[in-house]
């Protein structure tokens, strides 16, 4: 089926659109010197960020796509992160906000121009609008990355929630679901704005295991803390416990104890940590080391996809938990709609056929995986986005947090970060090997 050339024209602008709202809430809601500043040398200065997207969506999509001419050539350099590690860009050359703010508005009203000219398909990078969905997901996650930075920005409170969270009511849930073994089709050939590293789909085969119904709560990690797991050297992989014991580390990112209670900082509020909700701000050591104390371990990359995507009833790959259909609002906690992960147990209506929930949203999950390409992984267009990163530095985290738009959020997607991070929105759920059959 061909979709509609005016459809998928319209996708792609209010994919465009609705990155740049976010952008610009991002980047109006401080004054100046906290675009400029650099908030933690793990991240750029705002103004940066803001610029690196204009200059993204100049080179894809105003040059290569529209052959056009180039807007600000002599800025190419100063916006190419491999250029230039974050910890040094506030020495760069940067635009001033007010021009960056003019810049990335002067591209996009080119870029629209050339979106009404330019026909969808005929080429990898046009079919189905493929680079505007890129250049829509490549904001969005620097929005998300954006969001960090306001999360690590010393100073009161400047974000607001676009709506209040709405708590169900607490069920009863199973701890663990059994998803039986066998193959399963992961990965997409079909997605038409999947990513490089999402392609090809290939069979896997995956031996029965037990998984988590939800992620790992802050009252099940304060358990772990309080059984002295920071003093243990028994749960932590070897790197991990050298970070512990190098920087002190006694707890999440952002957690502080105050007499008998853990209270965290979230976006300039400080506040007792909610025992319900997803643990939030933890490396990928820190989650290897409480599924070991719990007795478990982190789910393989291919376990949490089988979870998240395959239905045992038909064999069916979905392309979410709940089905085909996007996501919507009743499915998952995407979007920066809040600006917290919700309780665990949250959103039933976007479970999988086995009950496992909250796969979609929340919170960023670690897995066991190291960020490697699948069986006939082409990068696609440029090596940067993935192909430079495989191998076994970086581990593979999936699902999207709160702080990612459904654009840049499928059953498919891959995010990966080196296992010592955790400014990021990570958490984790846990596996175990299922028992072998009796008499087997
Ligand atoms: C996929 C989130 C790891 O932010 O480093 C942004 C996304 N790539 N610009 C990152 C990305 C190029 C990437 N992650
Ligand atoms: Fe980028």
């Amino acid at each position: 089926m061909t979709p509609d050339p005016e459809l998928l024209r319209e996708r792609a602008a209010s994919a465009l659109l609705a990155a740049r709202d976010r952008t610009r809430l991002l980047t109006t809601c401080v004054e100046d010197p906290d675009l400029i500043a650099q908030h933690s040398p793990l991240m750029s200065p705002l103004v940066w960020d803001l610029a690196h997207i204009g200059n993204q969506e100049e080179q894809w999509l105003l040059r290569t796509v529209g052959g056009r001419d180039a807007l600000r050539p002599d800025i190419d350099s100063v916006y190419d992160a491999f250029e230039h590690p974050r910890a040094r860009r506030p020495s760069l050359p940067l635009l001033a906000p007010d021009e960056a703010h003019g810049y990335v508005a002067e591209v996009r009203g080119r870029v629209l121009d050339i979106l009404e000219r330019t026909e969808l398909h005929g080429g990898p990078l046009l079919d189905s609008g493929f680079a505007f969905g890129m250049i829509a997901q490549h904001e969005q996650q620097h929005d998300e990355t954006m969001l960090i930075t306001h999360q690590l920005r010393a100073g009161p409170a400047v974000l607001t929630e676009a709506e209040p969270l709405v708590v169900s009511a607490a069920e009863i849930l199973p701890a663990e679901v059994l998803v039986p073994g066998g193959p399963f089709s992961m990965g997409t050939s079909t997605e038409p704005w999947a990513l490089d590293n999402e392609r090809p789909a290939h069979h896997r085969l995956v031996p029965s295991f037990l998984i988590d119904t939800t992620p790992v709560s802050n009252g099940a990690y304060q358990r772990f803390i309080e059984a002295g797991g920071y003093e243990d050297p028994r749960w932590w992989a070897a790197e991990g416990w050298t970070q512990v014991q190098e920087h002190k580390l006694h707890a999440p990112l952002f957690w502080k104890r105050d007499g008998g209670q853990w209270l965290r900082r979230r976006f300039g509020v400080t506040e007792p940590v909610p025992p319900d909700e997803p643990v939030l701000h933890v490396s990928w050591y820190e989650a290897d080391a409480y599924a070991r104390w719990a007795g478990r371990r982190l789910p393989t990359e291919a376990e949490w996809e089988k979870a998240a995507r395959h239905d045992p009833a038909t064999g069916r790959t979905r392309r979410y938990p709940w089905g085909d259909e996007d996501p919507t609002p009743a499915h998952a906690n995407l979007g920066q709609r809040h600006l917290r992960p919700a309780p665990i147990g949250s959103y039933p209506d976007g479970q999988s056929p086995l009950g496992v929930r909250q796969l979609i949203g929340d919170v960023w999950e670690w897995t066991a995986s190291d960020f490697l390409p699948y069986p006939g992984f082409a990068a696609f267009p440029y090596r940067e986005y993935s192909e430079v990163f495989f191998g076994d530095e970086y581990k593979v985290l999936r699902g999207g947090s709160f702080a990612v738009d459904p654009v840049a959020c499928r059953g498919t997607f891959r995010n990966w970060d080196l296992p010592i991070r955790r400014q990021i929105f990570s958490g984790f759920r846990t596996a175990r090997d299922a028992e072998p059959a009796a008499g087997a």
